[in-house]
């Protein structure tokens, strides 16, 4: 009702605002990182593991996919991420040694639970979820688990869930990357103060609001929309397309910016809305130069840039600045301002935000 709603005109506009405490919450409990964090066993299980294979589907997909670059990158350990409906149909080699992660808001997803049970039945009994409700059937399912704190979420179009369960998995990449000797204390402690800021600073992202609400009003005029990223950011430009097309009915497509040439940029023009994230990182300069392509195409540009970042808005590209550059957990920043730029196009398109067309919060059924 209206008085939880607050000073909020949709529970996915709430949610997003709430993301400052959602992820305080999930950090509560987390003193050091360790592998009983994710349960009893998951010391043994750590050990005895060397690779990863990540399951989910939807939003919860992306935050894997993200979570792989921090896996390989930070943990050294080799990473696989399968959308939840292909695994279980799919033909595919089971390694025992695999740590099979689940990754769910609600738990109940039954594709995800489906491809759980077909890893099990292929003798991967190494089971772990970050899920967001603890008596989920999910959580019941898996041998380990790390509960995200993210609340209920109302809104269709996952928000908090999903940066929550970027803290999960980050806070599992670190786990395992102590396992394996790749985390000394110092450095150990640089991650943690990075997790213990991240409420401060999203909170000034989410202060970008108004900025973005102007570009909204653009947004709202047109029918497609591309968004590009590199590295651990392409799955944050799939995630943003993802929300655009979920609330507010507009065609997006998200591409690793350095595919352009190999394809979308074959459809870029003044019609079509590109939006890049560029945060300040060792893919910055490919990037530029991705962008350039773009312009030199006529095609508009919206930048989510770092704030030391080089690039300066123009004739043909604006460009909003994050407050401050955030390293590995980036994504997690940049997120934010595509979800508010999903959230505000809908509402300029009068949408019904929180329960878009032919979607449900849950897919229980196949
Ligand atoms: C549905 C929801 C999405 C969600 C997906 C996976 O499609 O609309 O927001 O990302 O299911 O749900 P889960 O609960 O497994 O994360």
């Amino acid at each position: 009702g209206a008085a939880e709603l607050g000073p909020y005109r949709h529970y996915m506009q709430k949610e997003i605002f709430e993301q400052p405490k959602a992820i305080a919450d999930t950090l509560d409990a987390v003193a050091g990182v360790a592998p009983d964090l994710f349960g009893d066993a998951a010391h043994r299980v750590f050990d005895r593991i060397d690779s990863v294979l990540i399951l989910a589907c939807g939003t919860s997909y992306y935050s894997g996919s993200v979570a792989k670059y921090w896996l390989e990158s930070i943990a050294r350990i080799p990473t696989q991420v399968e959308i939840a409906s292909e695994y279980r149909y799919r033909d595919s080699v089971p390694n025992p040694r695999t740590l099979v992660v689940t990754i769910s808001q609600s738990g109940e997803t039954a594709d995800t639970l489906a491809a759980l049970k077909h890893a099990r039945s292929l003798g991967m009994n190494d089971t772990l979820t970050i899920c967001n409700v603890a008596t989920s059937a999910m959580v019941r399912e898996c041998a380990l688990a790390y509960i995200t704190r993210a609340g209920v979420e109302i809104g269709v179009a996952s928000t908090k869930a999903f940066t929550t369960q970027l803290v999960g998995l980050f806070l599992l990449t670190l786990a395992l990357a102590k396992t394996r000797g790749h985390l000394d204390d110092a450095a150990e402690a640089r991650h943690l103060q990075a997790l213990r800021h991240l409420p401060v600073a999203v909170q000034a992202v989410l202060a970008l609001e108004p900025h973005i609400i102007a570009w909204a009003d653009e947004f709202a005029r047109k029918e497609n929309a591309l968004f590009l990223g590199r590295g651990m950011h392409y799955p944050i430009a799939l995630e943003g397309a993802l929300k655009l097309k979920e609330i507010s009915y507009i065609h997006a497509e998200a591409y690793p910016a350095g595919e352009l040439k190999h394809g979308p940029l074959a459809l870029v023009t003044a019609q079509m809305p590109v939006v890049a994230i560029a945060p300040n990182d060792a893919l910055l300069q490919k990037l530029e130069s991705n962008l350039q392509e773009v312009r030199a195409r006529g095609g508009e540009l919206f930048v989510f840039a770092d704030a030391d970042t080089r690039i300066h808005s123009g004739d043909g590209i604006r460009v909003i600045r994050m407050p401050e550059h955030y390293g590995a957990l980036s994504p997690i920043l940049h997120v934010i301002p595509l979800q508010l730029l999903a959230y505000h196009t809908a509402c300029a398109r009068g949408t019904d935000v929180d329960k878009p067309r032919n979607l449900a919060k849950s897919v229980t059924v196949e």
